[in-house]
């Protein structure tokens, strides 16, 4: 029987304060690194890699922009970025080195390593100057942050006026059999193929706390982003949300 200590039970997001749920997603998140690509693909049957396409060819990116990747995580976002705009250059900031370290790797294979910097950080106080950048995204990343809107107001300090930042997020299941598959059957998989299956209650119930739509873009609004817009990707089980940095 697996120990406690290899096997977390992970309290439920409305349970937490600030401060626990930040811990707890540094916690989780330094322990699923192997294997997070693998699963993300298999479980998102690859769709994942297209939603990050998507997002990319939405940022309309051409020259030589400079782009903040938050919560990078393993640097998929750092590597489209790359090669769909060959001037780019890639800040892939995330607070977990577990989940940074094969990012590395991944740059260099991808040919990219001049050109997407991986960067121990937390992009709640992020180790930037105001406005650096010319984008910014976060995917997958800001249904983790206990505070949303601070995030997004940090990420917006370091974005050039009128610079647009892209989210893309799992939001809840608008019908039914994505909510069992969510709930019962992505826990079932997981303790298939991850040594950390609780993990993967924690995705399932910080997606179900995650607000509608329309309420993110509201909380872009407020954080300092006018024109948001949403587009569904793939029944609406993911969403790319973007809005850009008010003109001051
Ligand atoms: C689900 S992963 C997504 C990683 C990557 N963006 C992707 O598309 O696969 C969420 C990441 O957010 C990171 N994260 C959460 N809160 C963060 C924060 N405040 N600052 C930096 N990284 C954070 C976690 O460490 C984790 O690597």
């Amino acid at each position: 029987m697996p120990s406690e200590n290899r096997r977390p039970a992970y309290p439920a997001v409305r349970d937490l304060a600030p401060g626990e749920h930040e811990e707890l997603v540094r916690r989780l998140f330094a322990r699923v690194p192997r294997g997070y690509d693998f699963l993300n693909r298999l479980l998102s049957l690859r769709r994942d890699v297209a939603w990050r396409r998507a997002m990319v060819k939405a940022m309309g990116l051409a020259g030589t922009p400079r782009v903040l990747d938050a919560a990078a995580g393993t640097g998929d976002v750092g590597v489209e970025v790359c090669l769909a705009c060959p001037g780019a250059t890639v800040a892939a900031v995330d607070f977990v080195p577990e989940m940074l370290l094969p990012s590395r790797a991944k740059f260099r294979k991808a040919g990219i390593a001049e050109r997407a910097r991986p960067l121990l950080g937390d992009a709640m106080r992020l180790p930037f100057p105001p406005g650096t950048f010319d984008a910014a995204t976060v995917a997958f990343g800001i249904r983790n942050m206990p505070d949303r809107a601070a995030a997004m107001r940090e990420i917006g300090r370091t974005l050039k006026p009128g610079a647009g930042l892209f989210v893309l997020e799992m939001v809840p299941p608008e019908n039914a059999l994505y909510r069992f598959y969510l709930t019962r059957l992505l826990p079932l998989l997981a303790r298939r193929f991850t040594p950390d299956p609780a993990a993967y209650r924690y995705l399932a119930d910080s997606i179900l706390m995650f607000p509608q739509p329309d309420a993110f873009l509201a909380e872009m609004v407020a954080a300092g982003f006018s024109g948001p817009r949403k587009r569904r990707l793939t029944f609406g089980i993911t969403y790319l949300f973007w809005g850009h940095k008010i003109q001051s």
